[in-house]
This record gives structure tokens, sequence and C-alpha cells, in this order.
């Protein structure tokens, strides 16, 4: 391994980074309370979530014994982390959207590396500090070369057009596109397709269409902490722009949405209230009820996974799943010509 291996194996050097400029980061916040907040049907988006507090809460979510997501599909990788990179191709690049702080990545970098020891790891994600974890996480795959980027998806992926030096697979998990709603979901596929190259693979992680008597307390634990990581969203604006929101006037809300599949979060007024945001010079005004949607979480079958796949460009080839049939990982290749 030479020195600069070494660096970027050990953590994440910022100058690494492919970091936006603060005010970008900073024009995008604020376009989301613009966009999101001055209207009748209040919504922000999940992106917003992620900030060094929320990427915390997040791990701390998947170590809760309700939320059984992470952990099963890190048994799916752990039982098929051989045949999922076989079966991909032993790509040379492996590009991960919405890493987060790679923790299962590792397992099929691990199965990846033992036949492929020419392997690049590029962990994607709008949260630095999370990306910082994941370059922790994998100091010790010293033969993986490891590139994190600070980047949102779907807007800012330009940057994966550049050669891959041989077969690519980007990496979708922990149900990342169940935030999307169908049709927004078949673009951000068909966004990450038109940055491949034929045979590419996609691996994507979905959680499953199951009872909500099941899905409800995995976002709404009994311990708080998806509601710190809720709330955590308002604290950001307070911070980021100058808002006035006081925690203890929201509530979190979790509901079922039978018919469209769906699990949706939401923090809700306790009265009505108006709340500065000076930065932006604006007031946003809430009836009590009223309630801001933070984050979809759609709960997909077999049939619909397979079908988002086509519809983005891709073409279905194996999935695995858990013995409870919780969960599910599936693979898909951009077609050859
Ligand atoms: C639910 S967590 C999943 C993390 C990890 N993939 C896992 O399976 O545990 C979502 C991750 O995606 C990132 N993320 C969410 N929306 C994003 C976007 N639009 N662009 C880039 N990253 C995003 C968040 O910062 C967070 O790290």
């Amino acid at each position: 391994m030479n020195a600069e291996t070494a660096l970027r194996n050990s953590a994440v050097p910022a100058g690494l980074l492919q970091s936006r400029a603060p005010r970008d980061t900073f024009a995008a916040v604020a376009d989301a309370v613009c966009t999101g907040l001055l209207r009748k049907r209040k919504r922000l988006p999940p992106w917003l979530l992620y900030d060094d507090e929320g990427s915390a809460l997040f791990e701390e979510i998947t170590r809760l014994p309700t939320y059984y997501l992470t952990r099963t599909e890190r048994a799916i990788l752990l039982a098929h982390a051989d045949a999922m990179v076989e079966a991909a191709g032993l790509p040379r690049e492996v590009v991960e959207l919405g890493a987060g702080s790679a923790s299962k990545t590792r397992i099929l970098l691990a199965a990846l590396s033992r036949r492929q020891p020419r392997l690049r790891y590029v962990p994607v994600d709008v949260s630095p500090s999370a990306l910082s974890q994941a370059a922790i996480q994998l100091r010790d795959l010293s033969l993986v070369d490891v590139r994190p980027a600070v980047a949102r998806y779907p807007e800012e992926l330009g940057f994966l057009r550049r050669p891959a030096g041989g077969r690519r697979l980007v990496m979708f998990l922990g149900s990342n596109v169940g935030n999307y709603d169908p049709p927004r979901a078949v673009d951000l596929l068909a966004a990450v397709r038109r940055q491949l190259a034929p045979g590419d693979g996609f691996l994507m992680g979905v959680d499953r269409r199951k009872s909500p008597a099941l899905l409800l307390p995995t976002y709404d634990d009994n311990l708080g902490v998806t509601e710190r990581f809720s709330k955590n969203v308002l604290t950001r604006l307070n911070r980021e722009l100058g808002a006035h929101f006081a925690l203890d006037r929201f509530r979190h809300v979790v509901t079922w949405n039978a018919r469209a599949s769906r699990i949706d979060l939401y923090l809700e007024s306790a009265s009505a209230q108006r709340v500065a945001v000076d930065a932006l010079g604006v007031k946003v005004d809430l009836a009590a009820g009223e309630r801001i949607h933070t984050e979809s979480s759609y709960k997909l079958t077999d049939a619909r996974v397979r079908q988002l796949l086509e519809r983005g460009g891709f073409v279905p080839e194996a999935s695995w799943t858990d013995e409870r049939r919780l969960y599910g990982v599936h693979l898909a290749r951009v077609p050859l010509d």
C-alpha cells in the first residue's frame, strides 16, 4: 500500500472529499424551506435530516431492537455476499449512493476484494460526517481504494460520468429508494442508469411490504430515538437559517398509508404558531395539528421492485431475501446494447 492509499484509508482528509461549497448547502437548505414550508401541504426533503447529529442519530436507530431493516439486510449480505459479487461480475469500482457509515457495505467489499484486488470504492453521501465514519469503518480493508464524495442525488451524479476503468457496481442499500414515491424513484434510477455503461450492475436493498403492526414501532420506538432524529431537522433549520422552531411545540407522528404502501413521518404542530426564519426574512405559519411531512418509507413487493428497475432502464437479474422474507436485495444490470 502506498502512502497516498494509506492516508485515504485512515480517515477522510477534507481535500479528498468532493465537497461542494458551504454556500451551495446553504442555498439548498434555504430552497427546501422556501419551497416546502411556505405552502399549504408542508414538507421537507429527507436529505435535510442528515446533518452531523442526524447521521449520528440514524446510526443509533440502526441499533434499536425495533429497527429490523439494518440487521436483516446485514444478514442477507452475510449469507450471500460471495454470490452477489460473482453475479455482479466482479466489478472494479463500487459506488454507493447514500452510503452512510457503510457498516454493511464492508461485507461486500471484503468478499469482492478477495477476488478483485484492484478495487475502488466511492461512497456518496450528502453528509460529510457519515462519510468520515465510512472511511473509519473501512480502514482495515487496506486493499480497497476508498474515495468518498459529498454529493446529493439525483442532482449531483454527473461526476460518475468519468470512466471507471472497468466494470462498475452501484449500490443503493438501506431501503433508501423507499424515500421516493414511485415516479420519482424511477427518475432517480434512470438518472443513475444514465451515468453507467452497458453491463454495469445495480444492487438495491428494499424493505418489503408487511403488517403495520411490525412497521409502526420501527419508526416510533419507545426510546424516542426516531423522534429525536425527526425533530433534529428543526434544530438544523434553527442553526443554519436562524429559524426559531421550539421542538417541544411539535409532535413526532408516524402513519401507515395502506393504499400507497408507505410509512409517513411528520412533525405535527401542537398549537397554532408563527415561526420566523431570520436568514430568509420569512415566517412559517402553522395551525394547531398541521403537519410537516419529513420522510416517506415505501414498502415494496418484489413485483413493484422489478417494475421500478425496468422503468429505470435496468434488467433485473437476481434477488436474495431473509428467512422471514422481511427484506430483499436485488441485482439488476444495464443492458448490453
Ligand atoms: C437511511 S440512511 C442509510 C445509510 C446506509 N446506506 C445504510 O444502509 O445504513 C440514508 C443515507 O443516505 C444519505 N442521503 C439521503 N438522501 C440523500 C441524497 N439525496 N443524496 C445523498 N445522500 C443522501 C443520508 O445522509 C444517509 O447517510
